[in-house]
């Protein structure tokens, strides 16, 4: 038995040398099967436990297990060391340089037809004097309603499905009375004449709005753009001259525009502007058949306006007895769908490249 046990501590003695010494994975895989293979050495030694007493046997049986169980960690351990090494020695060999451009350009983006549209508008304006402003899209109550002459119980707030927000979640002492998703760019009017204070005044207002409305021509976020000129003598002739200019500058320099009545308590006149079909040109035909875009109308209903109410400037802090105003409202989404023919609203929601790369 003692030259069994022998065998087997001089048989671990050489795997530990071997392991140590080999430099790959083939010389490992070699020394497996020198070691541990059908006909190896350990198996050798075993086939010599047949001469020993029922007493002996497990005990050399237990040292033959370990003596097998430490062989496959020697050969584990080298495996990795040698496949850590190897790893080391690639990197050492051949940096990555991070700094290094890209070899193949990615494709260059573009903007959406939203923001595109968005910047048509403010950029045709801009060239007609006004400036850009902005406000909040979590509003007051007073700025989107109150101060634009629609208290509490005007009928007027059912024409605006309206998403309030919970005081009591926003820091404290911000909020004095309701607070609210704005439901128009109107608002910024009456921040606008506080900021600037004496006329002129011509602003511009490109940005985001939120109704509770969701279907093929409204979601509940959109957008709109909203334009304020304050001065001495601005007439209703000021009104339609501008929004005329405007017209053809965006839908093309024939485009005819039509005013008719309409009620918004923020002007007195108000009225909406409907511009001649971009898609028709204002025929209600199109290659023979009925304008689905006007519904053979041959006229686009595009935006609100009006000369401001005598009590909003007073809002915004501006002597009505000195000044008058126009305003205007306008939505970029339904501006975008009628330059560009699109028919549901969403498609500018969904993210879906194929009708993205279109613009
Ligand atoms: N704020 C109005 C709306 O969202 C549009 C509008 C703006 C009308 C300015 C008149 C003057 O419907």
């Amino acid at each position: 038995m003692a030259d069994l046990l022998g065998q087997l501590e001089a048989l671990a003695a050489a795997a530990r040398t071997a392991c140590a010494a080999a430099g790959d994975e083939k010389a490992l895989e070699e020394l497996r099967v020198r070691f541990l293979g059908k006909k190896g050495e350990l198996s050798a030694v075993l086939r010599g436990m047949g001469a020993l007493s029922a007493e002996e046997r497990p005990r050399v049986g237990e040292v033959a297990n370990r003596v097998r169980d430490e062989v496959e960690a020697l050969l584990g351990a080298r495996k990795a060391a040698l496949g850590e090494a190897a790893l080391e020695a690639e990197l050492a060999g051949q940096p990555i340089d991070v700094t290094l451009a890209g070899r193949r350009p990615l494709p260059r983006g573009h903007r959406h037809p939203l923001t595109r549209a968005a910047e048509e508008i403010a950029g045709i304006f801009a060239r007609l004097g006004y400036e850009v402003a902005s406000g909040p899209e979590i509003e007051l109550d007073w700025y989107n309603f109150e101060a634009l002459n629609i208290p509490a119980d005007h009928p007027a707030r059912d024409m605006q499905d309206t998403f309030y927000v919970d005081p009591s979640t926003l820091r404290e002492g911000r909020a004095k009375g309701g607070v609210l998703l704005r439901t128009h760019t109107s608002p910024v009017q009456i921040r606008a004449m506080q900021r600037i204070g004496e006329p002129p005044i011509r602003i511009i207002c490109p940005g985001r709005v939120y109704r509770s409305d969701y279907d093929q021509t409204h979601s509940p976020m959109f957008h709109q753009v909203e334009g304020l000129c304050v001065d001495t003598k601005i007439t209703f002739a000021d009104l339609k001259g501008t929004l005329a200019a405007f017209a053809r500058a965006y839908f093309g320099p024939g485009t005819k525009t039509r005013f008719r009545p309409s009620y918004f308590p923020f002007v007195e006149p108000g009225a909406e502007v409907d511009v001649s079909c971009s898609i028709c040109g204002g025929s209600g035909r199109k290659d023979g058949r009925r304008c689905g875009t006007c519904k053979e109308t041959g006229w686009l209903e595009v935006l609100g306006a009006g000369m401001v109410h005598p009590k909003v400037l007073r809002n915004g802090g501006i002597d009505p007895t000195r000044h008058t105003g126009f305003a205007f409202g306008m939505g970029v989404e339904r501006l975008a769908m009628l330059k560009y023919g699109i028919d549901d609203l969403r498609l500018f929601f969904d993210n879906d490249l194929r009708f993205l790369e279109q613009f």
